[in-house]
């Protein structure tokens, strides 16, 4: 077991490259089955849910190589539709597995999927999606398993009454190879579905209105390799820009998606940050920078599907708001139990109220040191973020949650001047 120890209070200066996205990855991990070639996939972030998917991918006959941030998949002798349990608990991504197996051989079975435990996080809407196609689907409840089947997949309406992304990622998955044609109405619009659309795309999928809510798919009869770069990860990023905000300081985030990042642009700007775009040489976004002096401006944020703030932000938005110069409110639309770590932003000074789905944060001058337990992952950056900004010491334990999803917060934040340290946890 480790820990991350953080020296706070100190601004952060410096750049760095932002990892591939965590959330665009593991999509795109799953649609490589669809096809019975290889895929070549660049920029995959080093993190364990990527670890877990490719397990997972390995069991089911799957050949994978890693070489730095390049992954190929061979999936051409893919062995069977049961994905072993094991793994599946570990992650909510290896759903999206059965949308991909049921594309591809029309049957797939699999446990419940694992997850953050930020809400119940049912799995209605991708089963929805499965029936709509055609597919014939048993729950096995007490035991925890899923199997979905069909002779053959039909292109329909599916309409979700919530644009859940999983939901989406997987009707497109199961649509892609189904007969005829699929509309997917109320479609999450998140980035990275539009990044699964395009290496979809790329592989002989035939699917326009990427990017809105409605998607229209046009069934083919087989998908081919192909080479793909995972998009720069834009909560990462974001954590980083927070972290900046709470403590000060002047960053460049190289990589990171400044047009998918608009929302938390203008929210930190109205936190008092001044938030640019960097420019590549063509002229075209290539980063983000930040300035932050003095403390940061109160302000109410609501989080919602995108193009709205995104839910997975709100936890870090909570340690900058926990420093600003009087009272914000945080609402939270998604998720229902995303406020956990309010109990451990309270260890460290912070004064936050929580009522249903509202938190009100009365903002202090001074946060300081403590020893938090990171509950989640992005709960757990958050801790991060908050330690960096408070004065004396913070030991954050449960590091295995941010390891899921940050290839390594100690070297990036380190490498903007940052004093913070992971080592093997004191018993
Ligand atoms: C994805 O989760 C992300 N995970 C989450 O990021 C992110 O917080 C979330 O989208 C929202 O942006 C991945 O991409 C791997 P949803 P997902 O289906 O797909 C309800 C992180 O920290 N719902 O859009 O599971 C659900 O309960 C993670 O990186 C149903 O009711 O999210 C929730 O209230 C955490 N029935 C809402 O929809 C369903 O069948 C949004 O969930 C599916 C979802």
């Amino acid at each position: 077991m480790s820990e991350i120890r953080i020296c706070g209070y100190r601004p952060l200066s410096g750049e760095i490259k932002i990892q591939g996205s965590k959330n665009g990855a593991l999509p795109i991990l799953a649609a490589s089955i669809l096809q019975k070639g290889t895929v070549r996939i660049d920029n995959v972030p080093a993190i364990q849910d990527v670890d877990c998917m490719v397990g997972i991918l390995t069991s089911i006959g799957c050949r994978c190589e890693r070489e730095g941030s390049c992954l190929s998949i061979d999936a051409s002798c893919l062995e069977g539709a049961k994905i072993p349990g094991e793994d599946v608990g570990k992650m909510r991504s290896s759903i999206l597995l059965m949308g991909a197996l049921l594309g591809r051989l029309k049957e797939a079975e699999t446990w419940y999927p694992g997850g953050c435990s930020i809400g119940s996080r049912p799995i209605d809407l991708h089963l929805l999606a499965f029936s709509r196609l055609g597919a014939h689907v048993q729950e096995d409840v007490e035991g925890g398993r899923i199997r979905a089947s069909a002779a053959a997949l039909k292109g329909d309406t599916i309409c979700l009454p919530f644009p859940s992304v999983g939901a989406t990622e997987n009707a497109l998955l199961a649509a892609v190879l189904a007969e005829g044609e699929t509309e997917i109405c109320g479609a999450a619009r998140e980035p990275e579905i539009a990044s699964l659309c395009a290496f979809l795309g790329q592989m002989g999928a035939k699917i326009t209105g990427s990017g809105t809510s409605r998607l229209c798919i046009q069934g083919v009869s087989r998908l081919h390799g192909t080479a793909f770069t995972i998009p720069g990860d834009r909560i990462a990023a974001g954590t980083y820009l927070t972290a900046v905000t709470a403590t000060g300081g002047d960053v460049k985030i190289l990589g990171a998606p400044w047009e998918d990042m608009q929302e938390v642009a203008r929210v930190l700007s109205q936190a008092g940050a001044a938030v640019s775009p960097v420019k590549g040489e063509d002229g075209k976004a290539a980063g983000i920078h930040i300035r932050m002096e003095g403390r940061p401006k109160p302000l109410r944020l609501s989080t919602g599907p995108h193009p709205a703030f995104p839910t997975d932000l709100q936890s870090p938005m909570l340690a900058v708001l926990s420093r600003a110069e009087g009272i914000s409110q945080v609402q939270e639309n998604v998720f229902e139990d995303r406020f956990k770590t309010v109990k451990e932003l309270w260890k460290m000074g912070a004064q936050i109220e929580v009522c249903r789905n509202e938190a009100v944060i009365s903002g202090k001058h001074r946060l300081h040191g403590a020893r938090v337990t990171a509950l989640d992952l992005r709960g757990g950056a958050a801790l991060v973020a908050a330690a960096l900004a408070a004065e004396g010491e913070t030991r954050v334990s449960g590091c295995a949650h941010i390891e899921r999803g940050y290839e390594d917060i100690c070297r990036d934040l380190r490498a903007l001047g940052g004093r913070i340290w992971e080592h093997a946890q004191d018993t």
